[in-house]
């Protein structure tokens, strides 16, 4: 990994002192580990006509043996199904609203257009369904959907509204790689939950306070797919997982107990063109990377991660309250026979970007309002310290950007207070530089999230039409962020 890491120091007396962390900050008892893997339901929507239906429902889920609680989920008591689409394929999808709330689905990062996008604008109420015919018209990619209705989002995806879609070109089998669901082609939806010692989870939107929207509602327990450090039996061979960061605020530094190598074959928006080997992997809140691990070895490891260093003083211990690398889950290799064994020399080369035809370059300064900001803010100290982008709090009523259909754009990314993962929707980037330096191998891909810990400057290809009614959102993806107002607008046409 080539981050740098900064150091982030808290210069605000009343958020210093840890007197003030709260429950959800705390370190409760490790909860009992050891369950298999959930694996979710796969929804191939070619076998089923391409008419998907998606019930969003409330349900009870034990997530600690014995101690159910309440949680929401995908027609699944939480969490919900992995949709497969085809690249050209036309997806009919039925929404039903089963809760006893307002939702949308947002489908992050389906290139579609603003109307079909299910941002805050396209709430479903209770009892209505929402039927969007999404076309699919992209590269093969893991990509996820969940709840944006604004302020209350990070609430939802924390109940367990989740799910991963797959968008397969055929390029899998061109390239051979491991293809075969939950045998060597795992999906790992990574979040972090605070249980009480019932085993519920609560999360109550009127009493969020300063520190939880400061740093974004953290657990102490790691869950996989809605498990505590549960097990995979995987063949002896090569395995591919499709993991994705879906927490509302930490970051998760990964690696193999081990330290073995293993290697990324995508990011956000597909494949990168070559495999990209590594023996740690950050992954902030939305990003997802494709990996594979060679468990030829037969040795079972621990997959871990690391203190969360991006949120300062409160970020220096794993999410168990240890200092060091904690377990997230095991993988148990089997005597079965592996599918797949070798790693390609080469994927896909992606669509070039250049970044000489950018019409213009704007500039997006992410402040979440921590008092230790100010001295960090440089030549952005005539804004006022509010959560917000460029001084401004999100207004649903307000347009920032407008954009051309068919061009790209430079924009420019400064994080103030901590670092933020910036999320676009309706586009893709490149990055052009983080923190002044290119990118790392693996982040030089197409994406549509970034972890910003400092400034980036992003190329954005705009391909896909947002009118006025249905514009496309930029924010921060910390969920209690984006909820606080750091969002924003852009329309395209
Ligand atoms: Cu993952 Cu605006 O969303
Ligand atoms: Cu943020």
């Amino acid at each position: 990994m080539l981050l740098t890491r900064r150091k982030f120091a808290i210069g605000c007396g009343a958020f210093a002192s840890s007197a003030v962390v709260d429950a959800r900050f705390g370190f409760g008892d490790p909860a009992p580990a050891g369950t298999a893997l959930p694996i979710p339901m796969l929804i191939d929507a070619a076998k089923h006509g391409n008419a998907v239906n998606l019930k969003a429902m409330s349900g009870r889920h034990a997530f600690i043996e014995g101690k159910p609680t309440v949680t929401y989920g995908y027609s699944a008591p939480v969490l919900g199904p992995v949709i497969r689409v085809r690249r050209g394929g036309e997806v009919q999808v039925t929404v039903e609203n089963a809760l006893d709330t307002v939702t949308t689905v947002h489908w992050h990062g389906l290139l579609v257009p603003g109307y079909n996008d299910g941002g805050p604008q396209q709430l479903i109420r209770p009892g209505e369904n929402w039927r969007p015919v999404l076309k699919i018209n992209q590269p093969a990619a893991t990509l996820w959907f969940h709840p944006h209705p604004h302020h209350d989002t990070a609430r939802q995806i924390y109940m367990g509204l989740t799910g991963i879609i797959i968008v397969d070109d055929g390029s899998d089998a061109r390239l051979n790689l491991p293809r075969t669901y939950g045998i060597d082609d795992l999906p790992i939806i990574l979040q972090d939950r605070s249980f009480d010692a019932d085993g519920t989870i609560e999360y109550d939107n009127n009493e969020l306070n300063a520190l939880d929207i400061a740093y974004g509602a953290r657990g102490e327990t790691i869950i996989v797919n809605g498990a505590i450090a549960p097990i995979a039996q995987v063949p002896a061979g090569l395995v591919r997982l499709r993991l994705l960061n879906a927490a509302n605020a930490q970051n998760f530094d990964l690696r193999f107990k081990d330290q073995r190598k293993f290697h990324v074959i995508a990011s956000d928006g597909g494949f990168l063109p070559a495999p990209v080997t590594v023996t740690q992997l950050v992954i902030s809140p939305a990003e997802r990377f494709e990996v594979l691990v060679d468990f030829a070895d037969g040795k079972a490891v621990a997959l871990e991660t690391g203190p969360d260093e991006e949120m300062g003083a409160f970020g220096r211990v794993a999410p168990d309250g240890s200092a060091d690398y904690v377990a997230v889950m095991q993988f148990e290799p089997t005597s079965t026979a592996p599918l797949v064994k070798r790693v390609p020399n080469r994927l896909i080369e992606p669509e070039t970007a250049n970044a000489a035809s950018a019409v213009r370059r704007r500039e997006f300064v992410l402040d979440s309002g921590l008092c230790a900001s100010r001295q960090q803010a440089g030549s952005h100290t005539d804004m006022p310290a509010l959560i917000g982008i460029n001084g401004k709090a999100f207004d649903p009523a307000r347009i920032d950007v407008e954009t051309r259909l068919g061009t790209t754009e430079i924009w420019e990314i400064t994080s103030i207070g901590m670092a933020h993962p910036f999320h676009v929707h309706g586009a893709l980037f490149r990055i052009l530089s983080v923190e002044g330096q290119p990118p790392a191998a693996h982040l030089a891909g197409w994406k549509d999230t970034i972890l910003v810990e400092d400034k980036a400057e992003l190329l954005v290809a705009f391909k896909q039409p947002a009118p006025r009614e249905h514009p496309f959102m930029y924010h921060c993806h910390i969920l209690e962020h984006e909820d606080a107002g750091l969002m924003g607008q852009y329309i395209c046409s």
